[in-house]
């Protein structure tokens, strides 16, 4: 049965995770009528892990031959308006129609769990890859809070702090529970590491370039001498870094209406680690923590 979710609309629990209506439906489109290429590049993301980001780091890397870095289409458009979001252009137009007509190598991103997928693209015959980013549940949760606020309407009273923090810490949140979306990527990144490369937002925000690297040899287009020598890793790490897009007029863009419910602007707040401090109280933190290390035990897996 559906249950009342806080961010903006009804979420349904289906195979173990928290689905809104367009998420569910998408996620059966895909299922039904989705034909992976071998070229395919999937960004997957629990909603503020760090999309935008890397968004725009895969399809700089990917198409860094394509584009002067002075006239970058990053500096025109928002980065999904350049990797695809997948389940969102599959119901929008309630069928794979759009996508279908993409040239490849198509870059698409998707936020549903990887057990949610189609086989078609998580067997290992299938050569589509999955670049995942995870990130902090204190700092995810408070960016998901702030986020759900930004576009809840003027005429209801804001999300209360607490009330979002117990649906997160139960689970329920969009594509949540939030720790068994991890699991399931981070599980196959070490079954399938060929096709499922996992990073977490802290080490690419501490080791940008490092993690440039990784992606471009994970998706075989690997820095070349040459690249190195003219910089082309720190010429991305700067493209894509918060301060540059965040500043980016097309990405200061505020409008919203029923079209597009969440505007450019909404992507970008703080794109720090551990604002987390700001808003938690030490025993929410403790709390979160608690649940976190419940979540994991046993799995070999940390968010350090
Ligand atoms: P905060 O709310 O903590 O600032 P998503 O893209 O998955 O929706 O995630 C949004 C979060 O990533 C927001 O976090 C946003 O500010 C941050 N972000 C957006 N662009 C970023 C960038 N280029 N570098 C680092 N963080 C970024």
């Amino acid at each position: 049965p559906p249950s009342k979710g806080w961010w903006l609309d009804q979420l349904f629990h289906y195979h173990g995770f928290w689905l809104s209506t367009f998420a569910l439906r998408g996620s059966m489109l895909l299922h039904d009528h989705f034909k992976p290429r071998p070229t395919d590049i999937i960004v997957a993301t629990s909603p503020k892990c760090g999309t935008t980001w890397l968004r725009a780091l895969v399809f700089s890397i990917v198409n860094r031959h394509s584009f002067d870095f002075s006239d970058h289409p990053l500096s025109k458009m928002n980065p999904q308006e350049l990797v695809f979001f997948l389940e969102g252009a599959i119901y929008i137009d309630g069928s794979t129609s759009f996508v279908d007509g993409l040239p490849s190598p198509r870059l698409l991103s998707t936020h549903l769990p990887y057990s949610l997928l189609p086989k078609s693209m998580t067997d290992d015959a299938s050569d589509c890859r999955f670049v995942y980013i995870c990130r902090d549940p204190k700092d995810v949760f408070i960016s998901k809070w702030h986020f759900a606020n930004k576009l809840r309407s003027k005429h209801l009273p804001p999300i209360a702090l607490e009330e979002a923090f117990d649906s997160f810490c139960k689970g329920v949140s969009h594509y949540g529970p939030f720790w068994d979306h991890v699991l399931g990527y981070w599980k196959a990144s070490l079954e399938s590491p060929k096709k499922v490369l996992f990073l977490k937002y802290e080490d690419v925000k501490k080791q940008p370039s490092d993690c440039v690297r990784k992606v471009a040899e994970f998706l075989e287009v690997p820095f070349s001498p040459e690249e190195e020598s003219k910089e082309m890793v720190e010429e991305i790490v700067k493209l894509c870094s918060f301060e540059n897009m965040s500043n980016q007029e097309v990405n200061k863009n505020a409008t919203r209406n029923s079209g597009r419910p969440i505007s450019n602007s909404d992507f970008f707040r703080k794109g720090e680690v551990g604002d987390w401090v700001n808003h938690l109280s030490p025993q929410m933190a403790e709390a979160l923590d608690h649940i976190t290390e419940q979540k994991l035990q046993g799995t070999g897996f940390n968010f350090r």
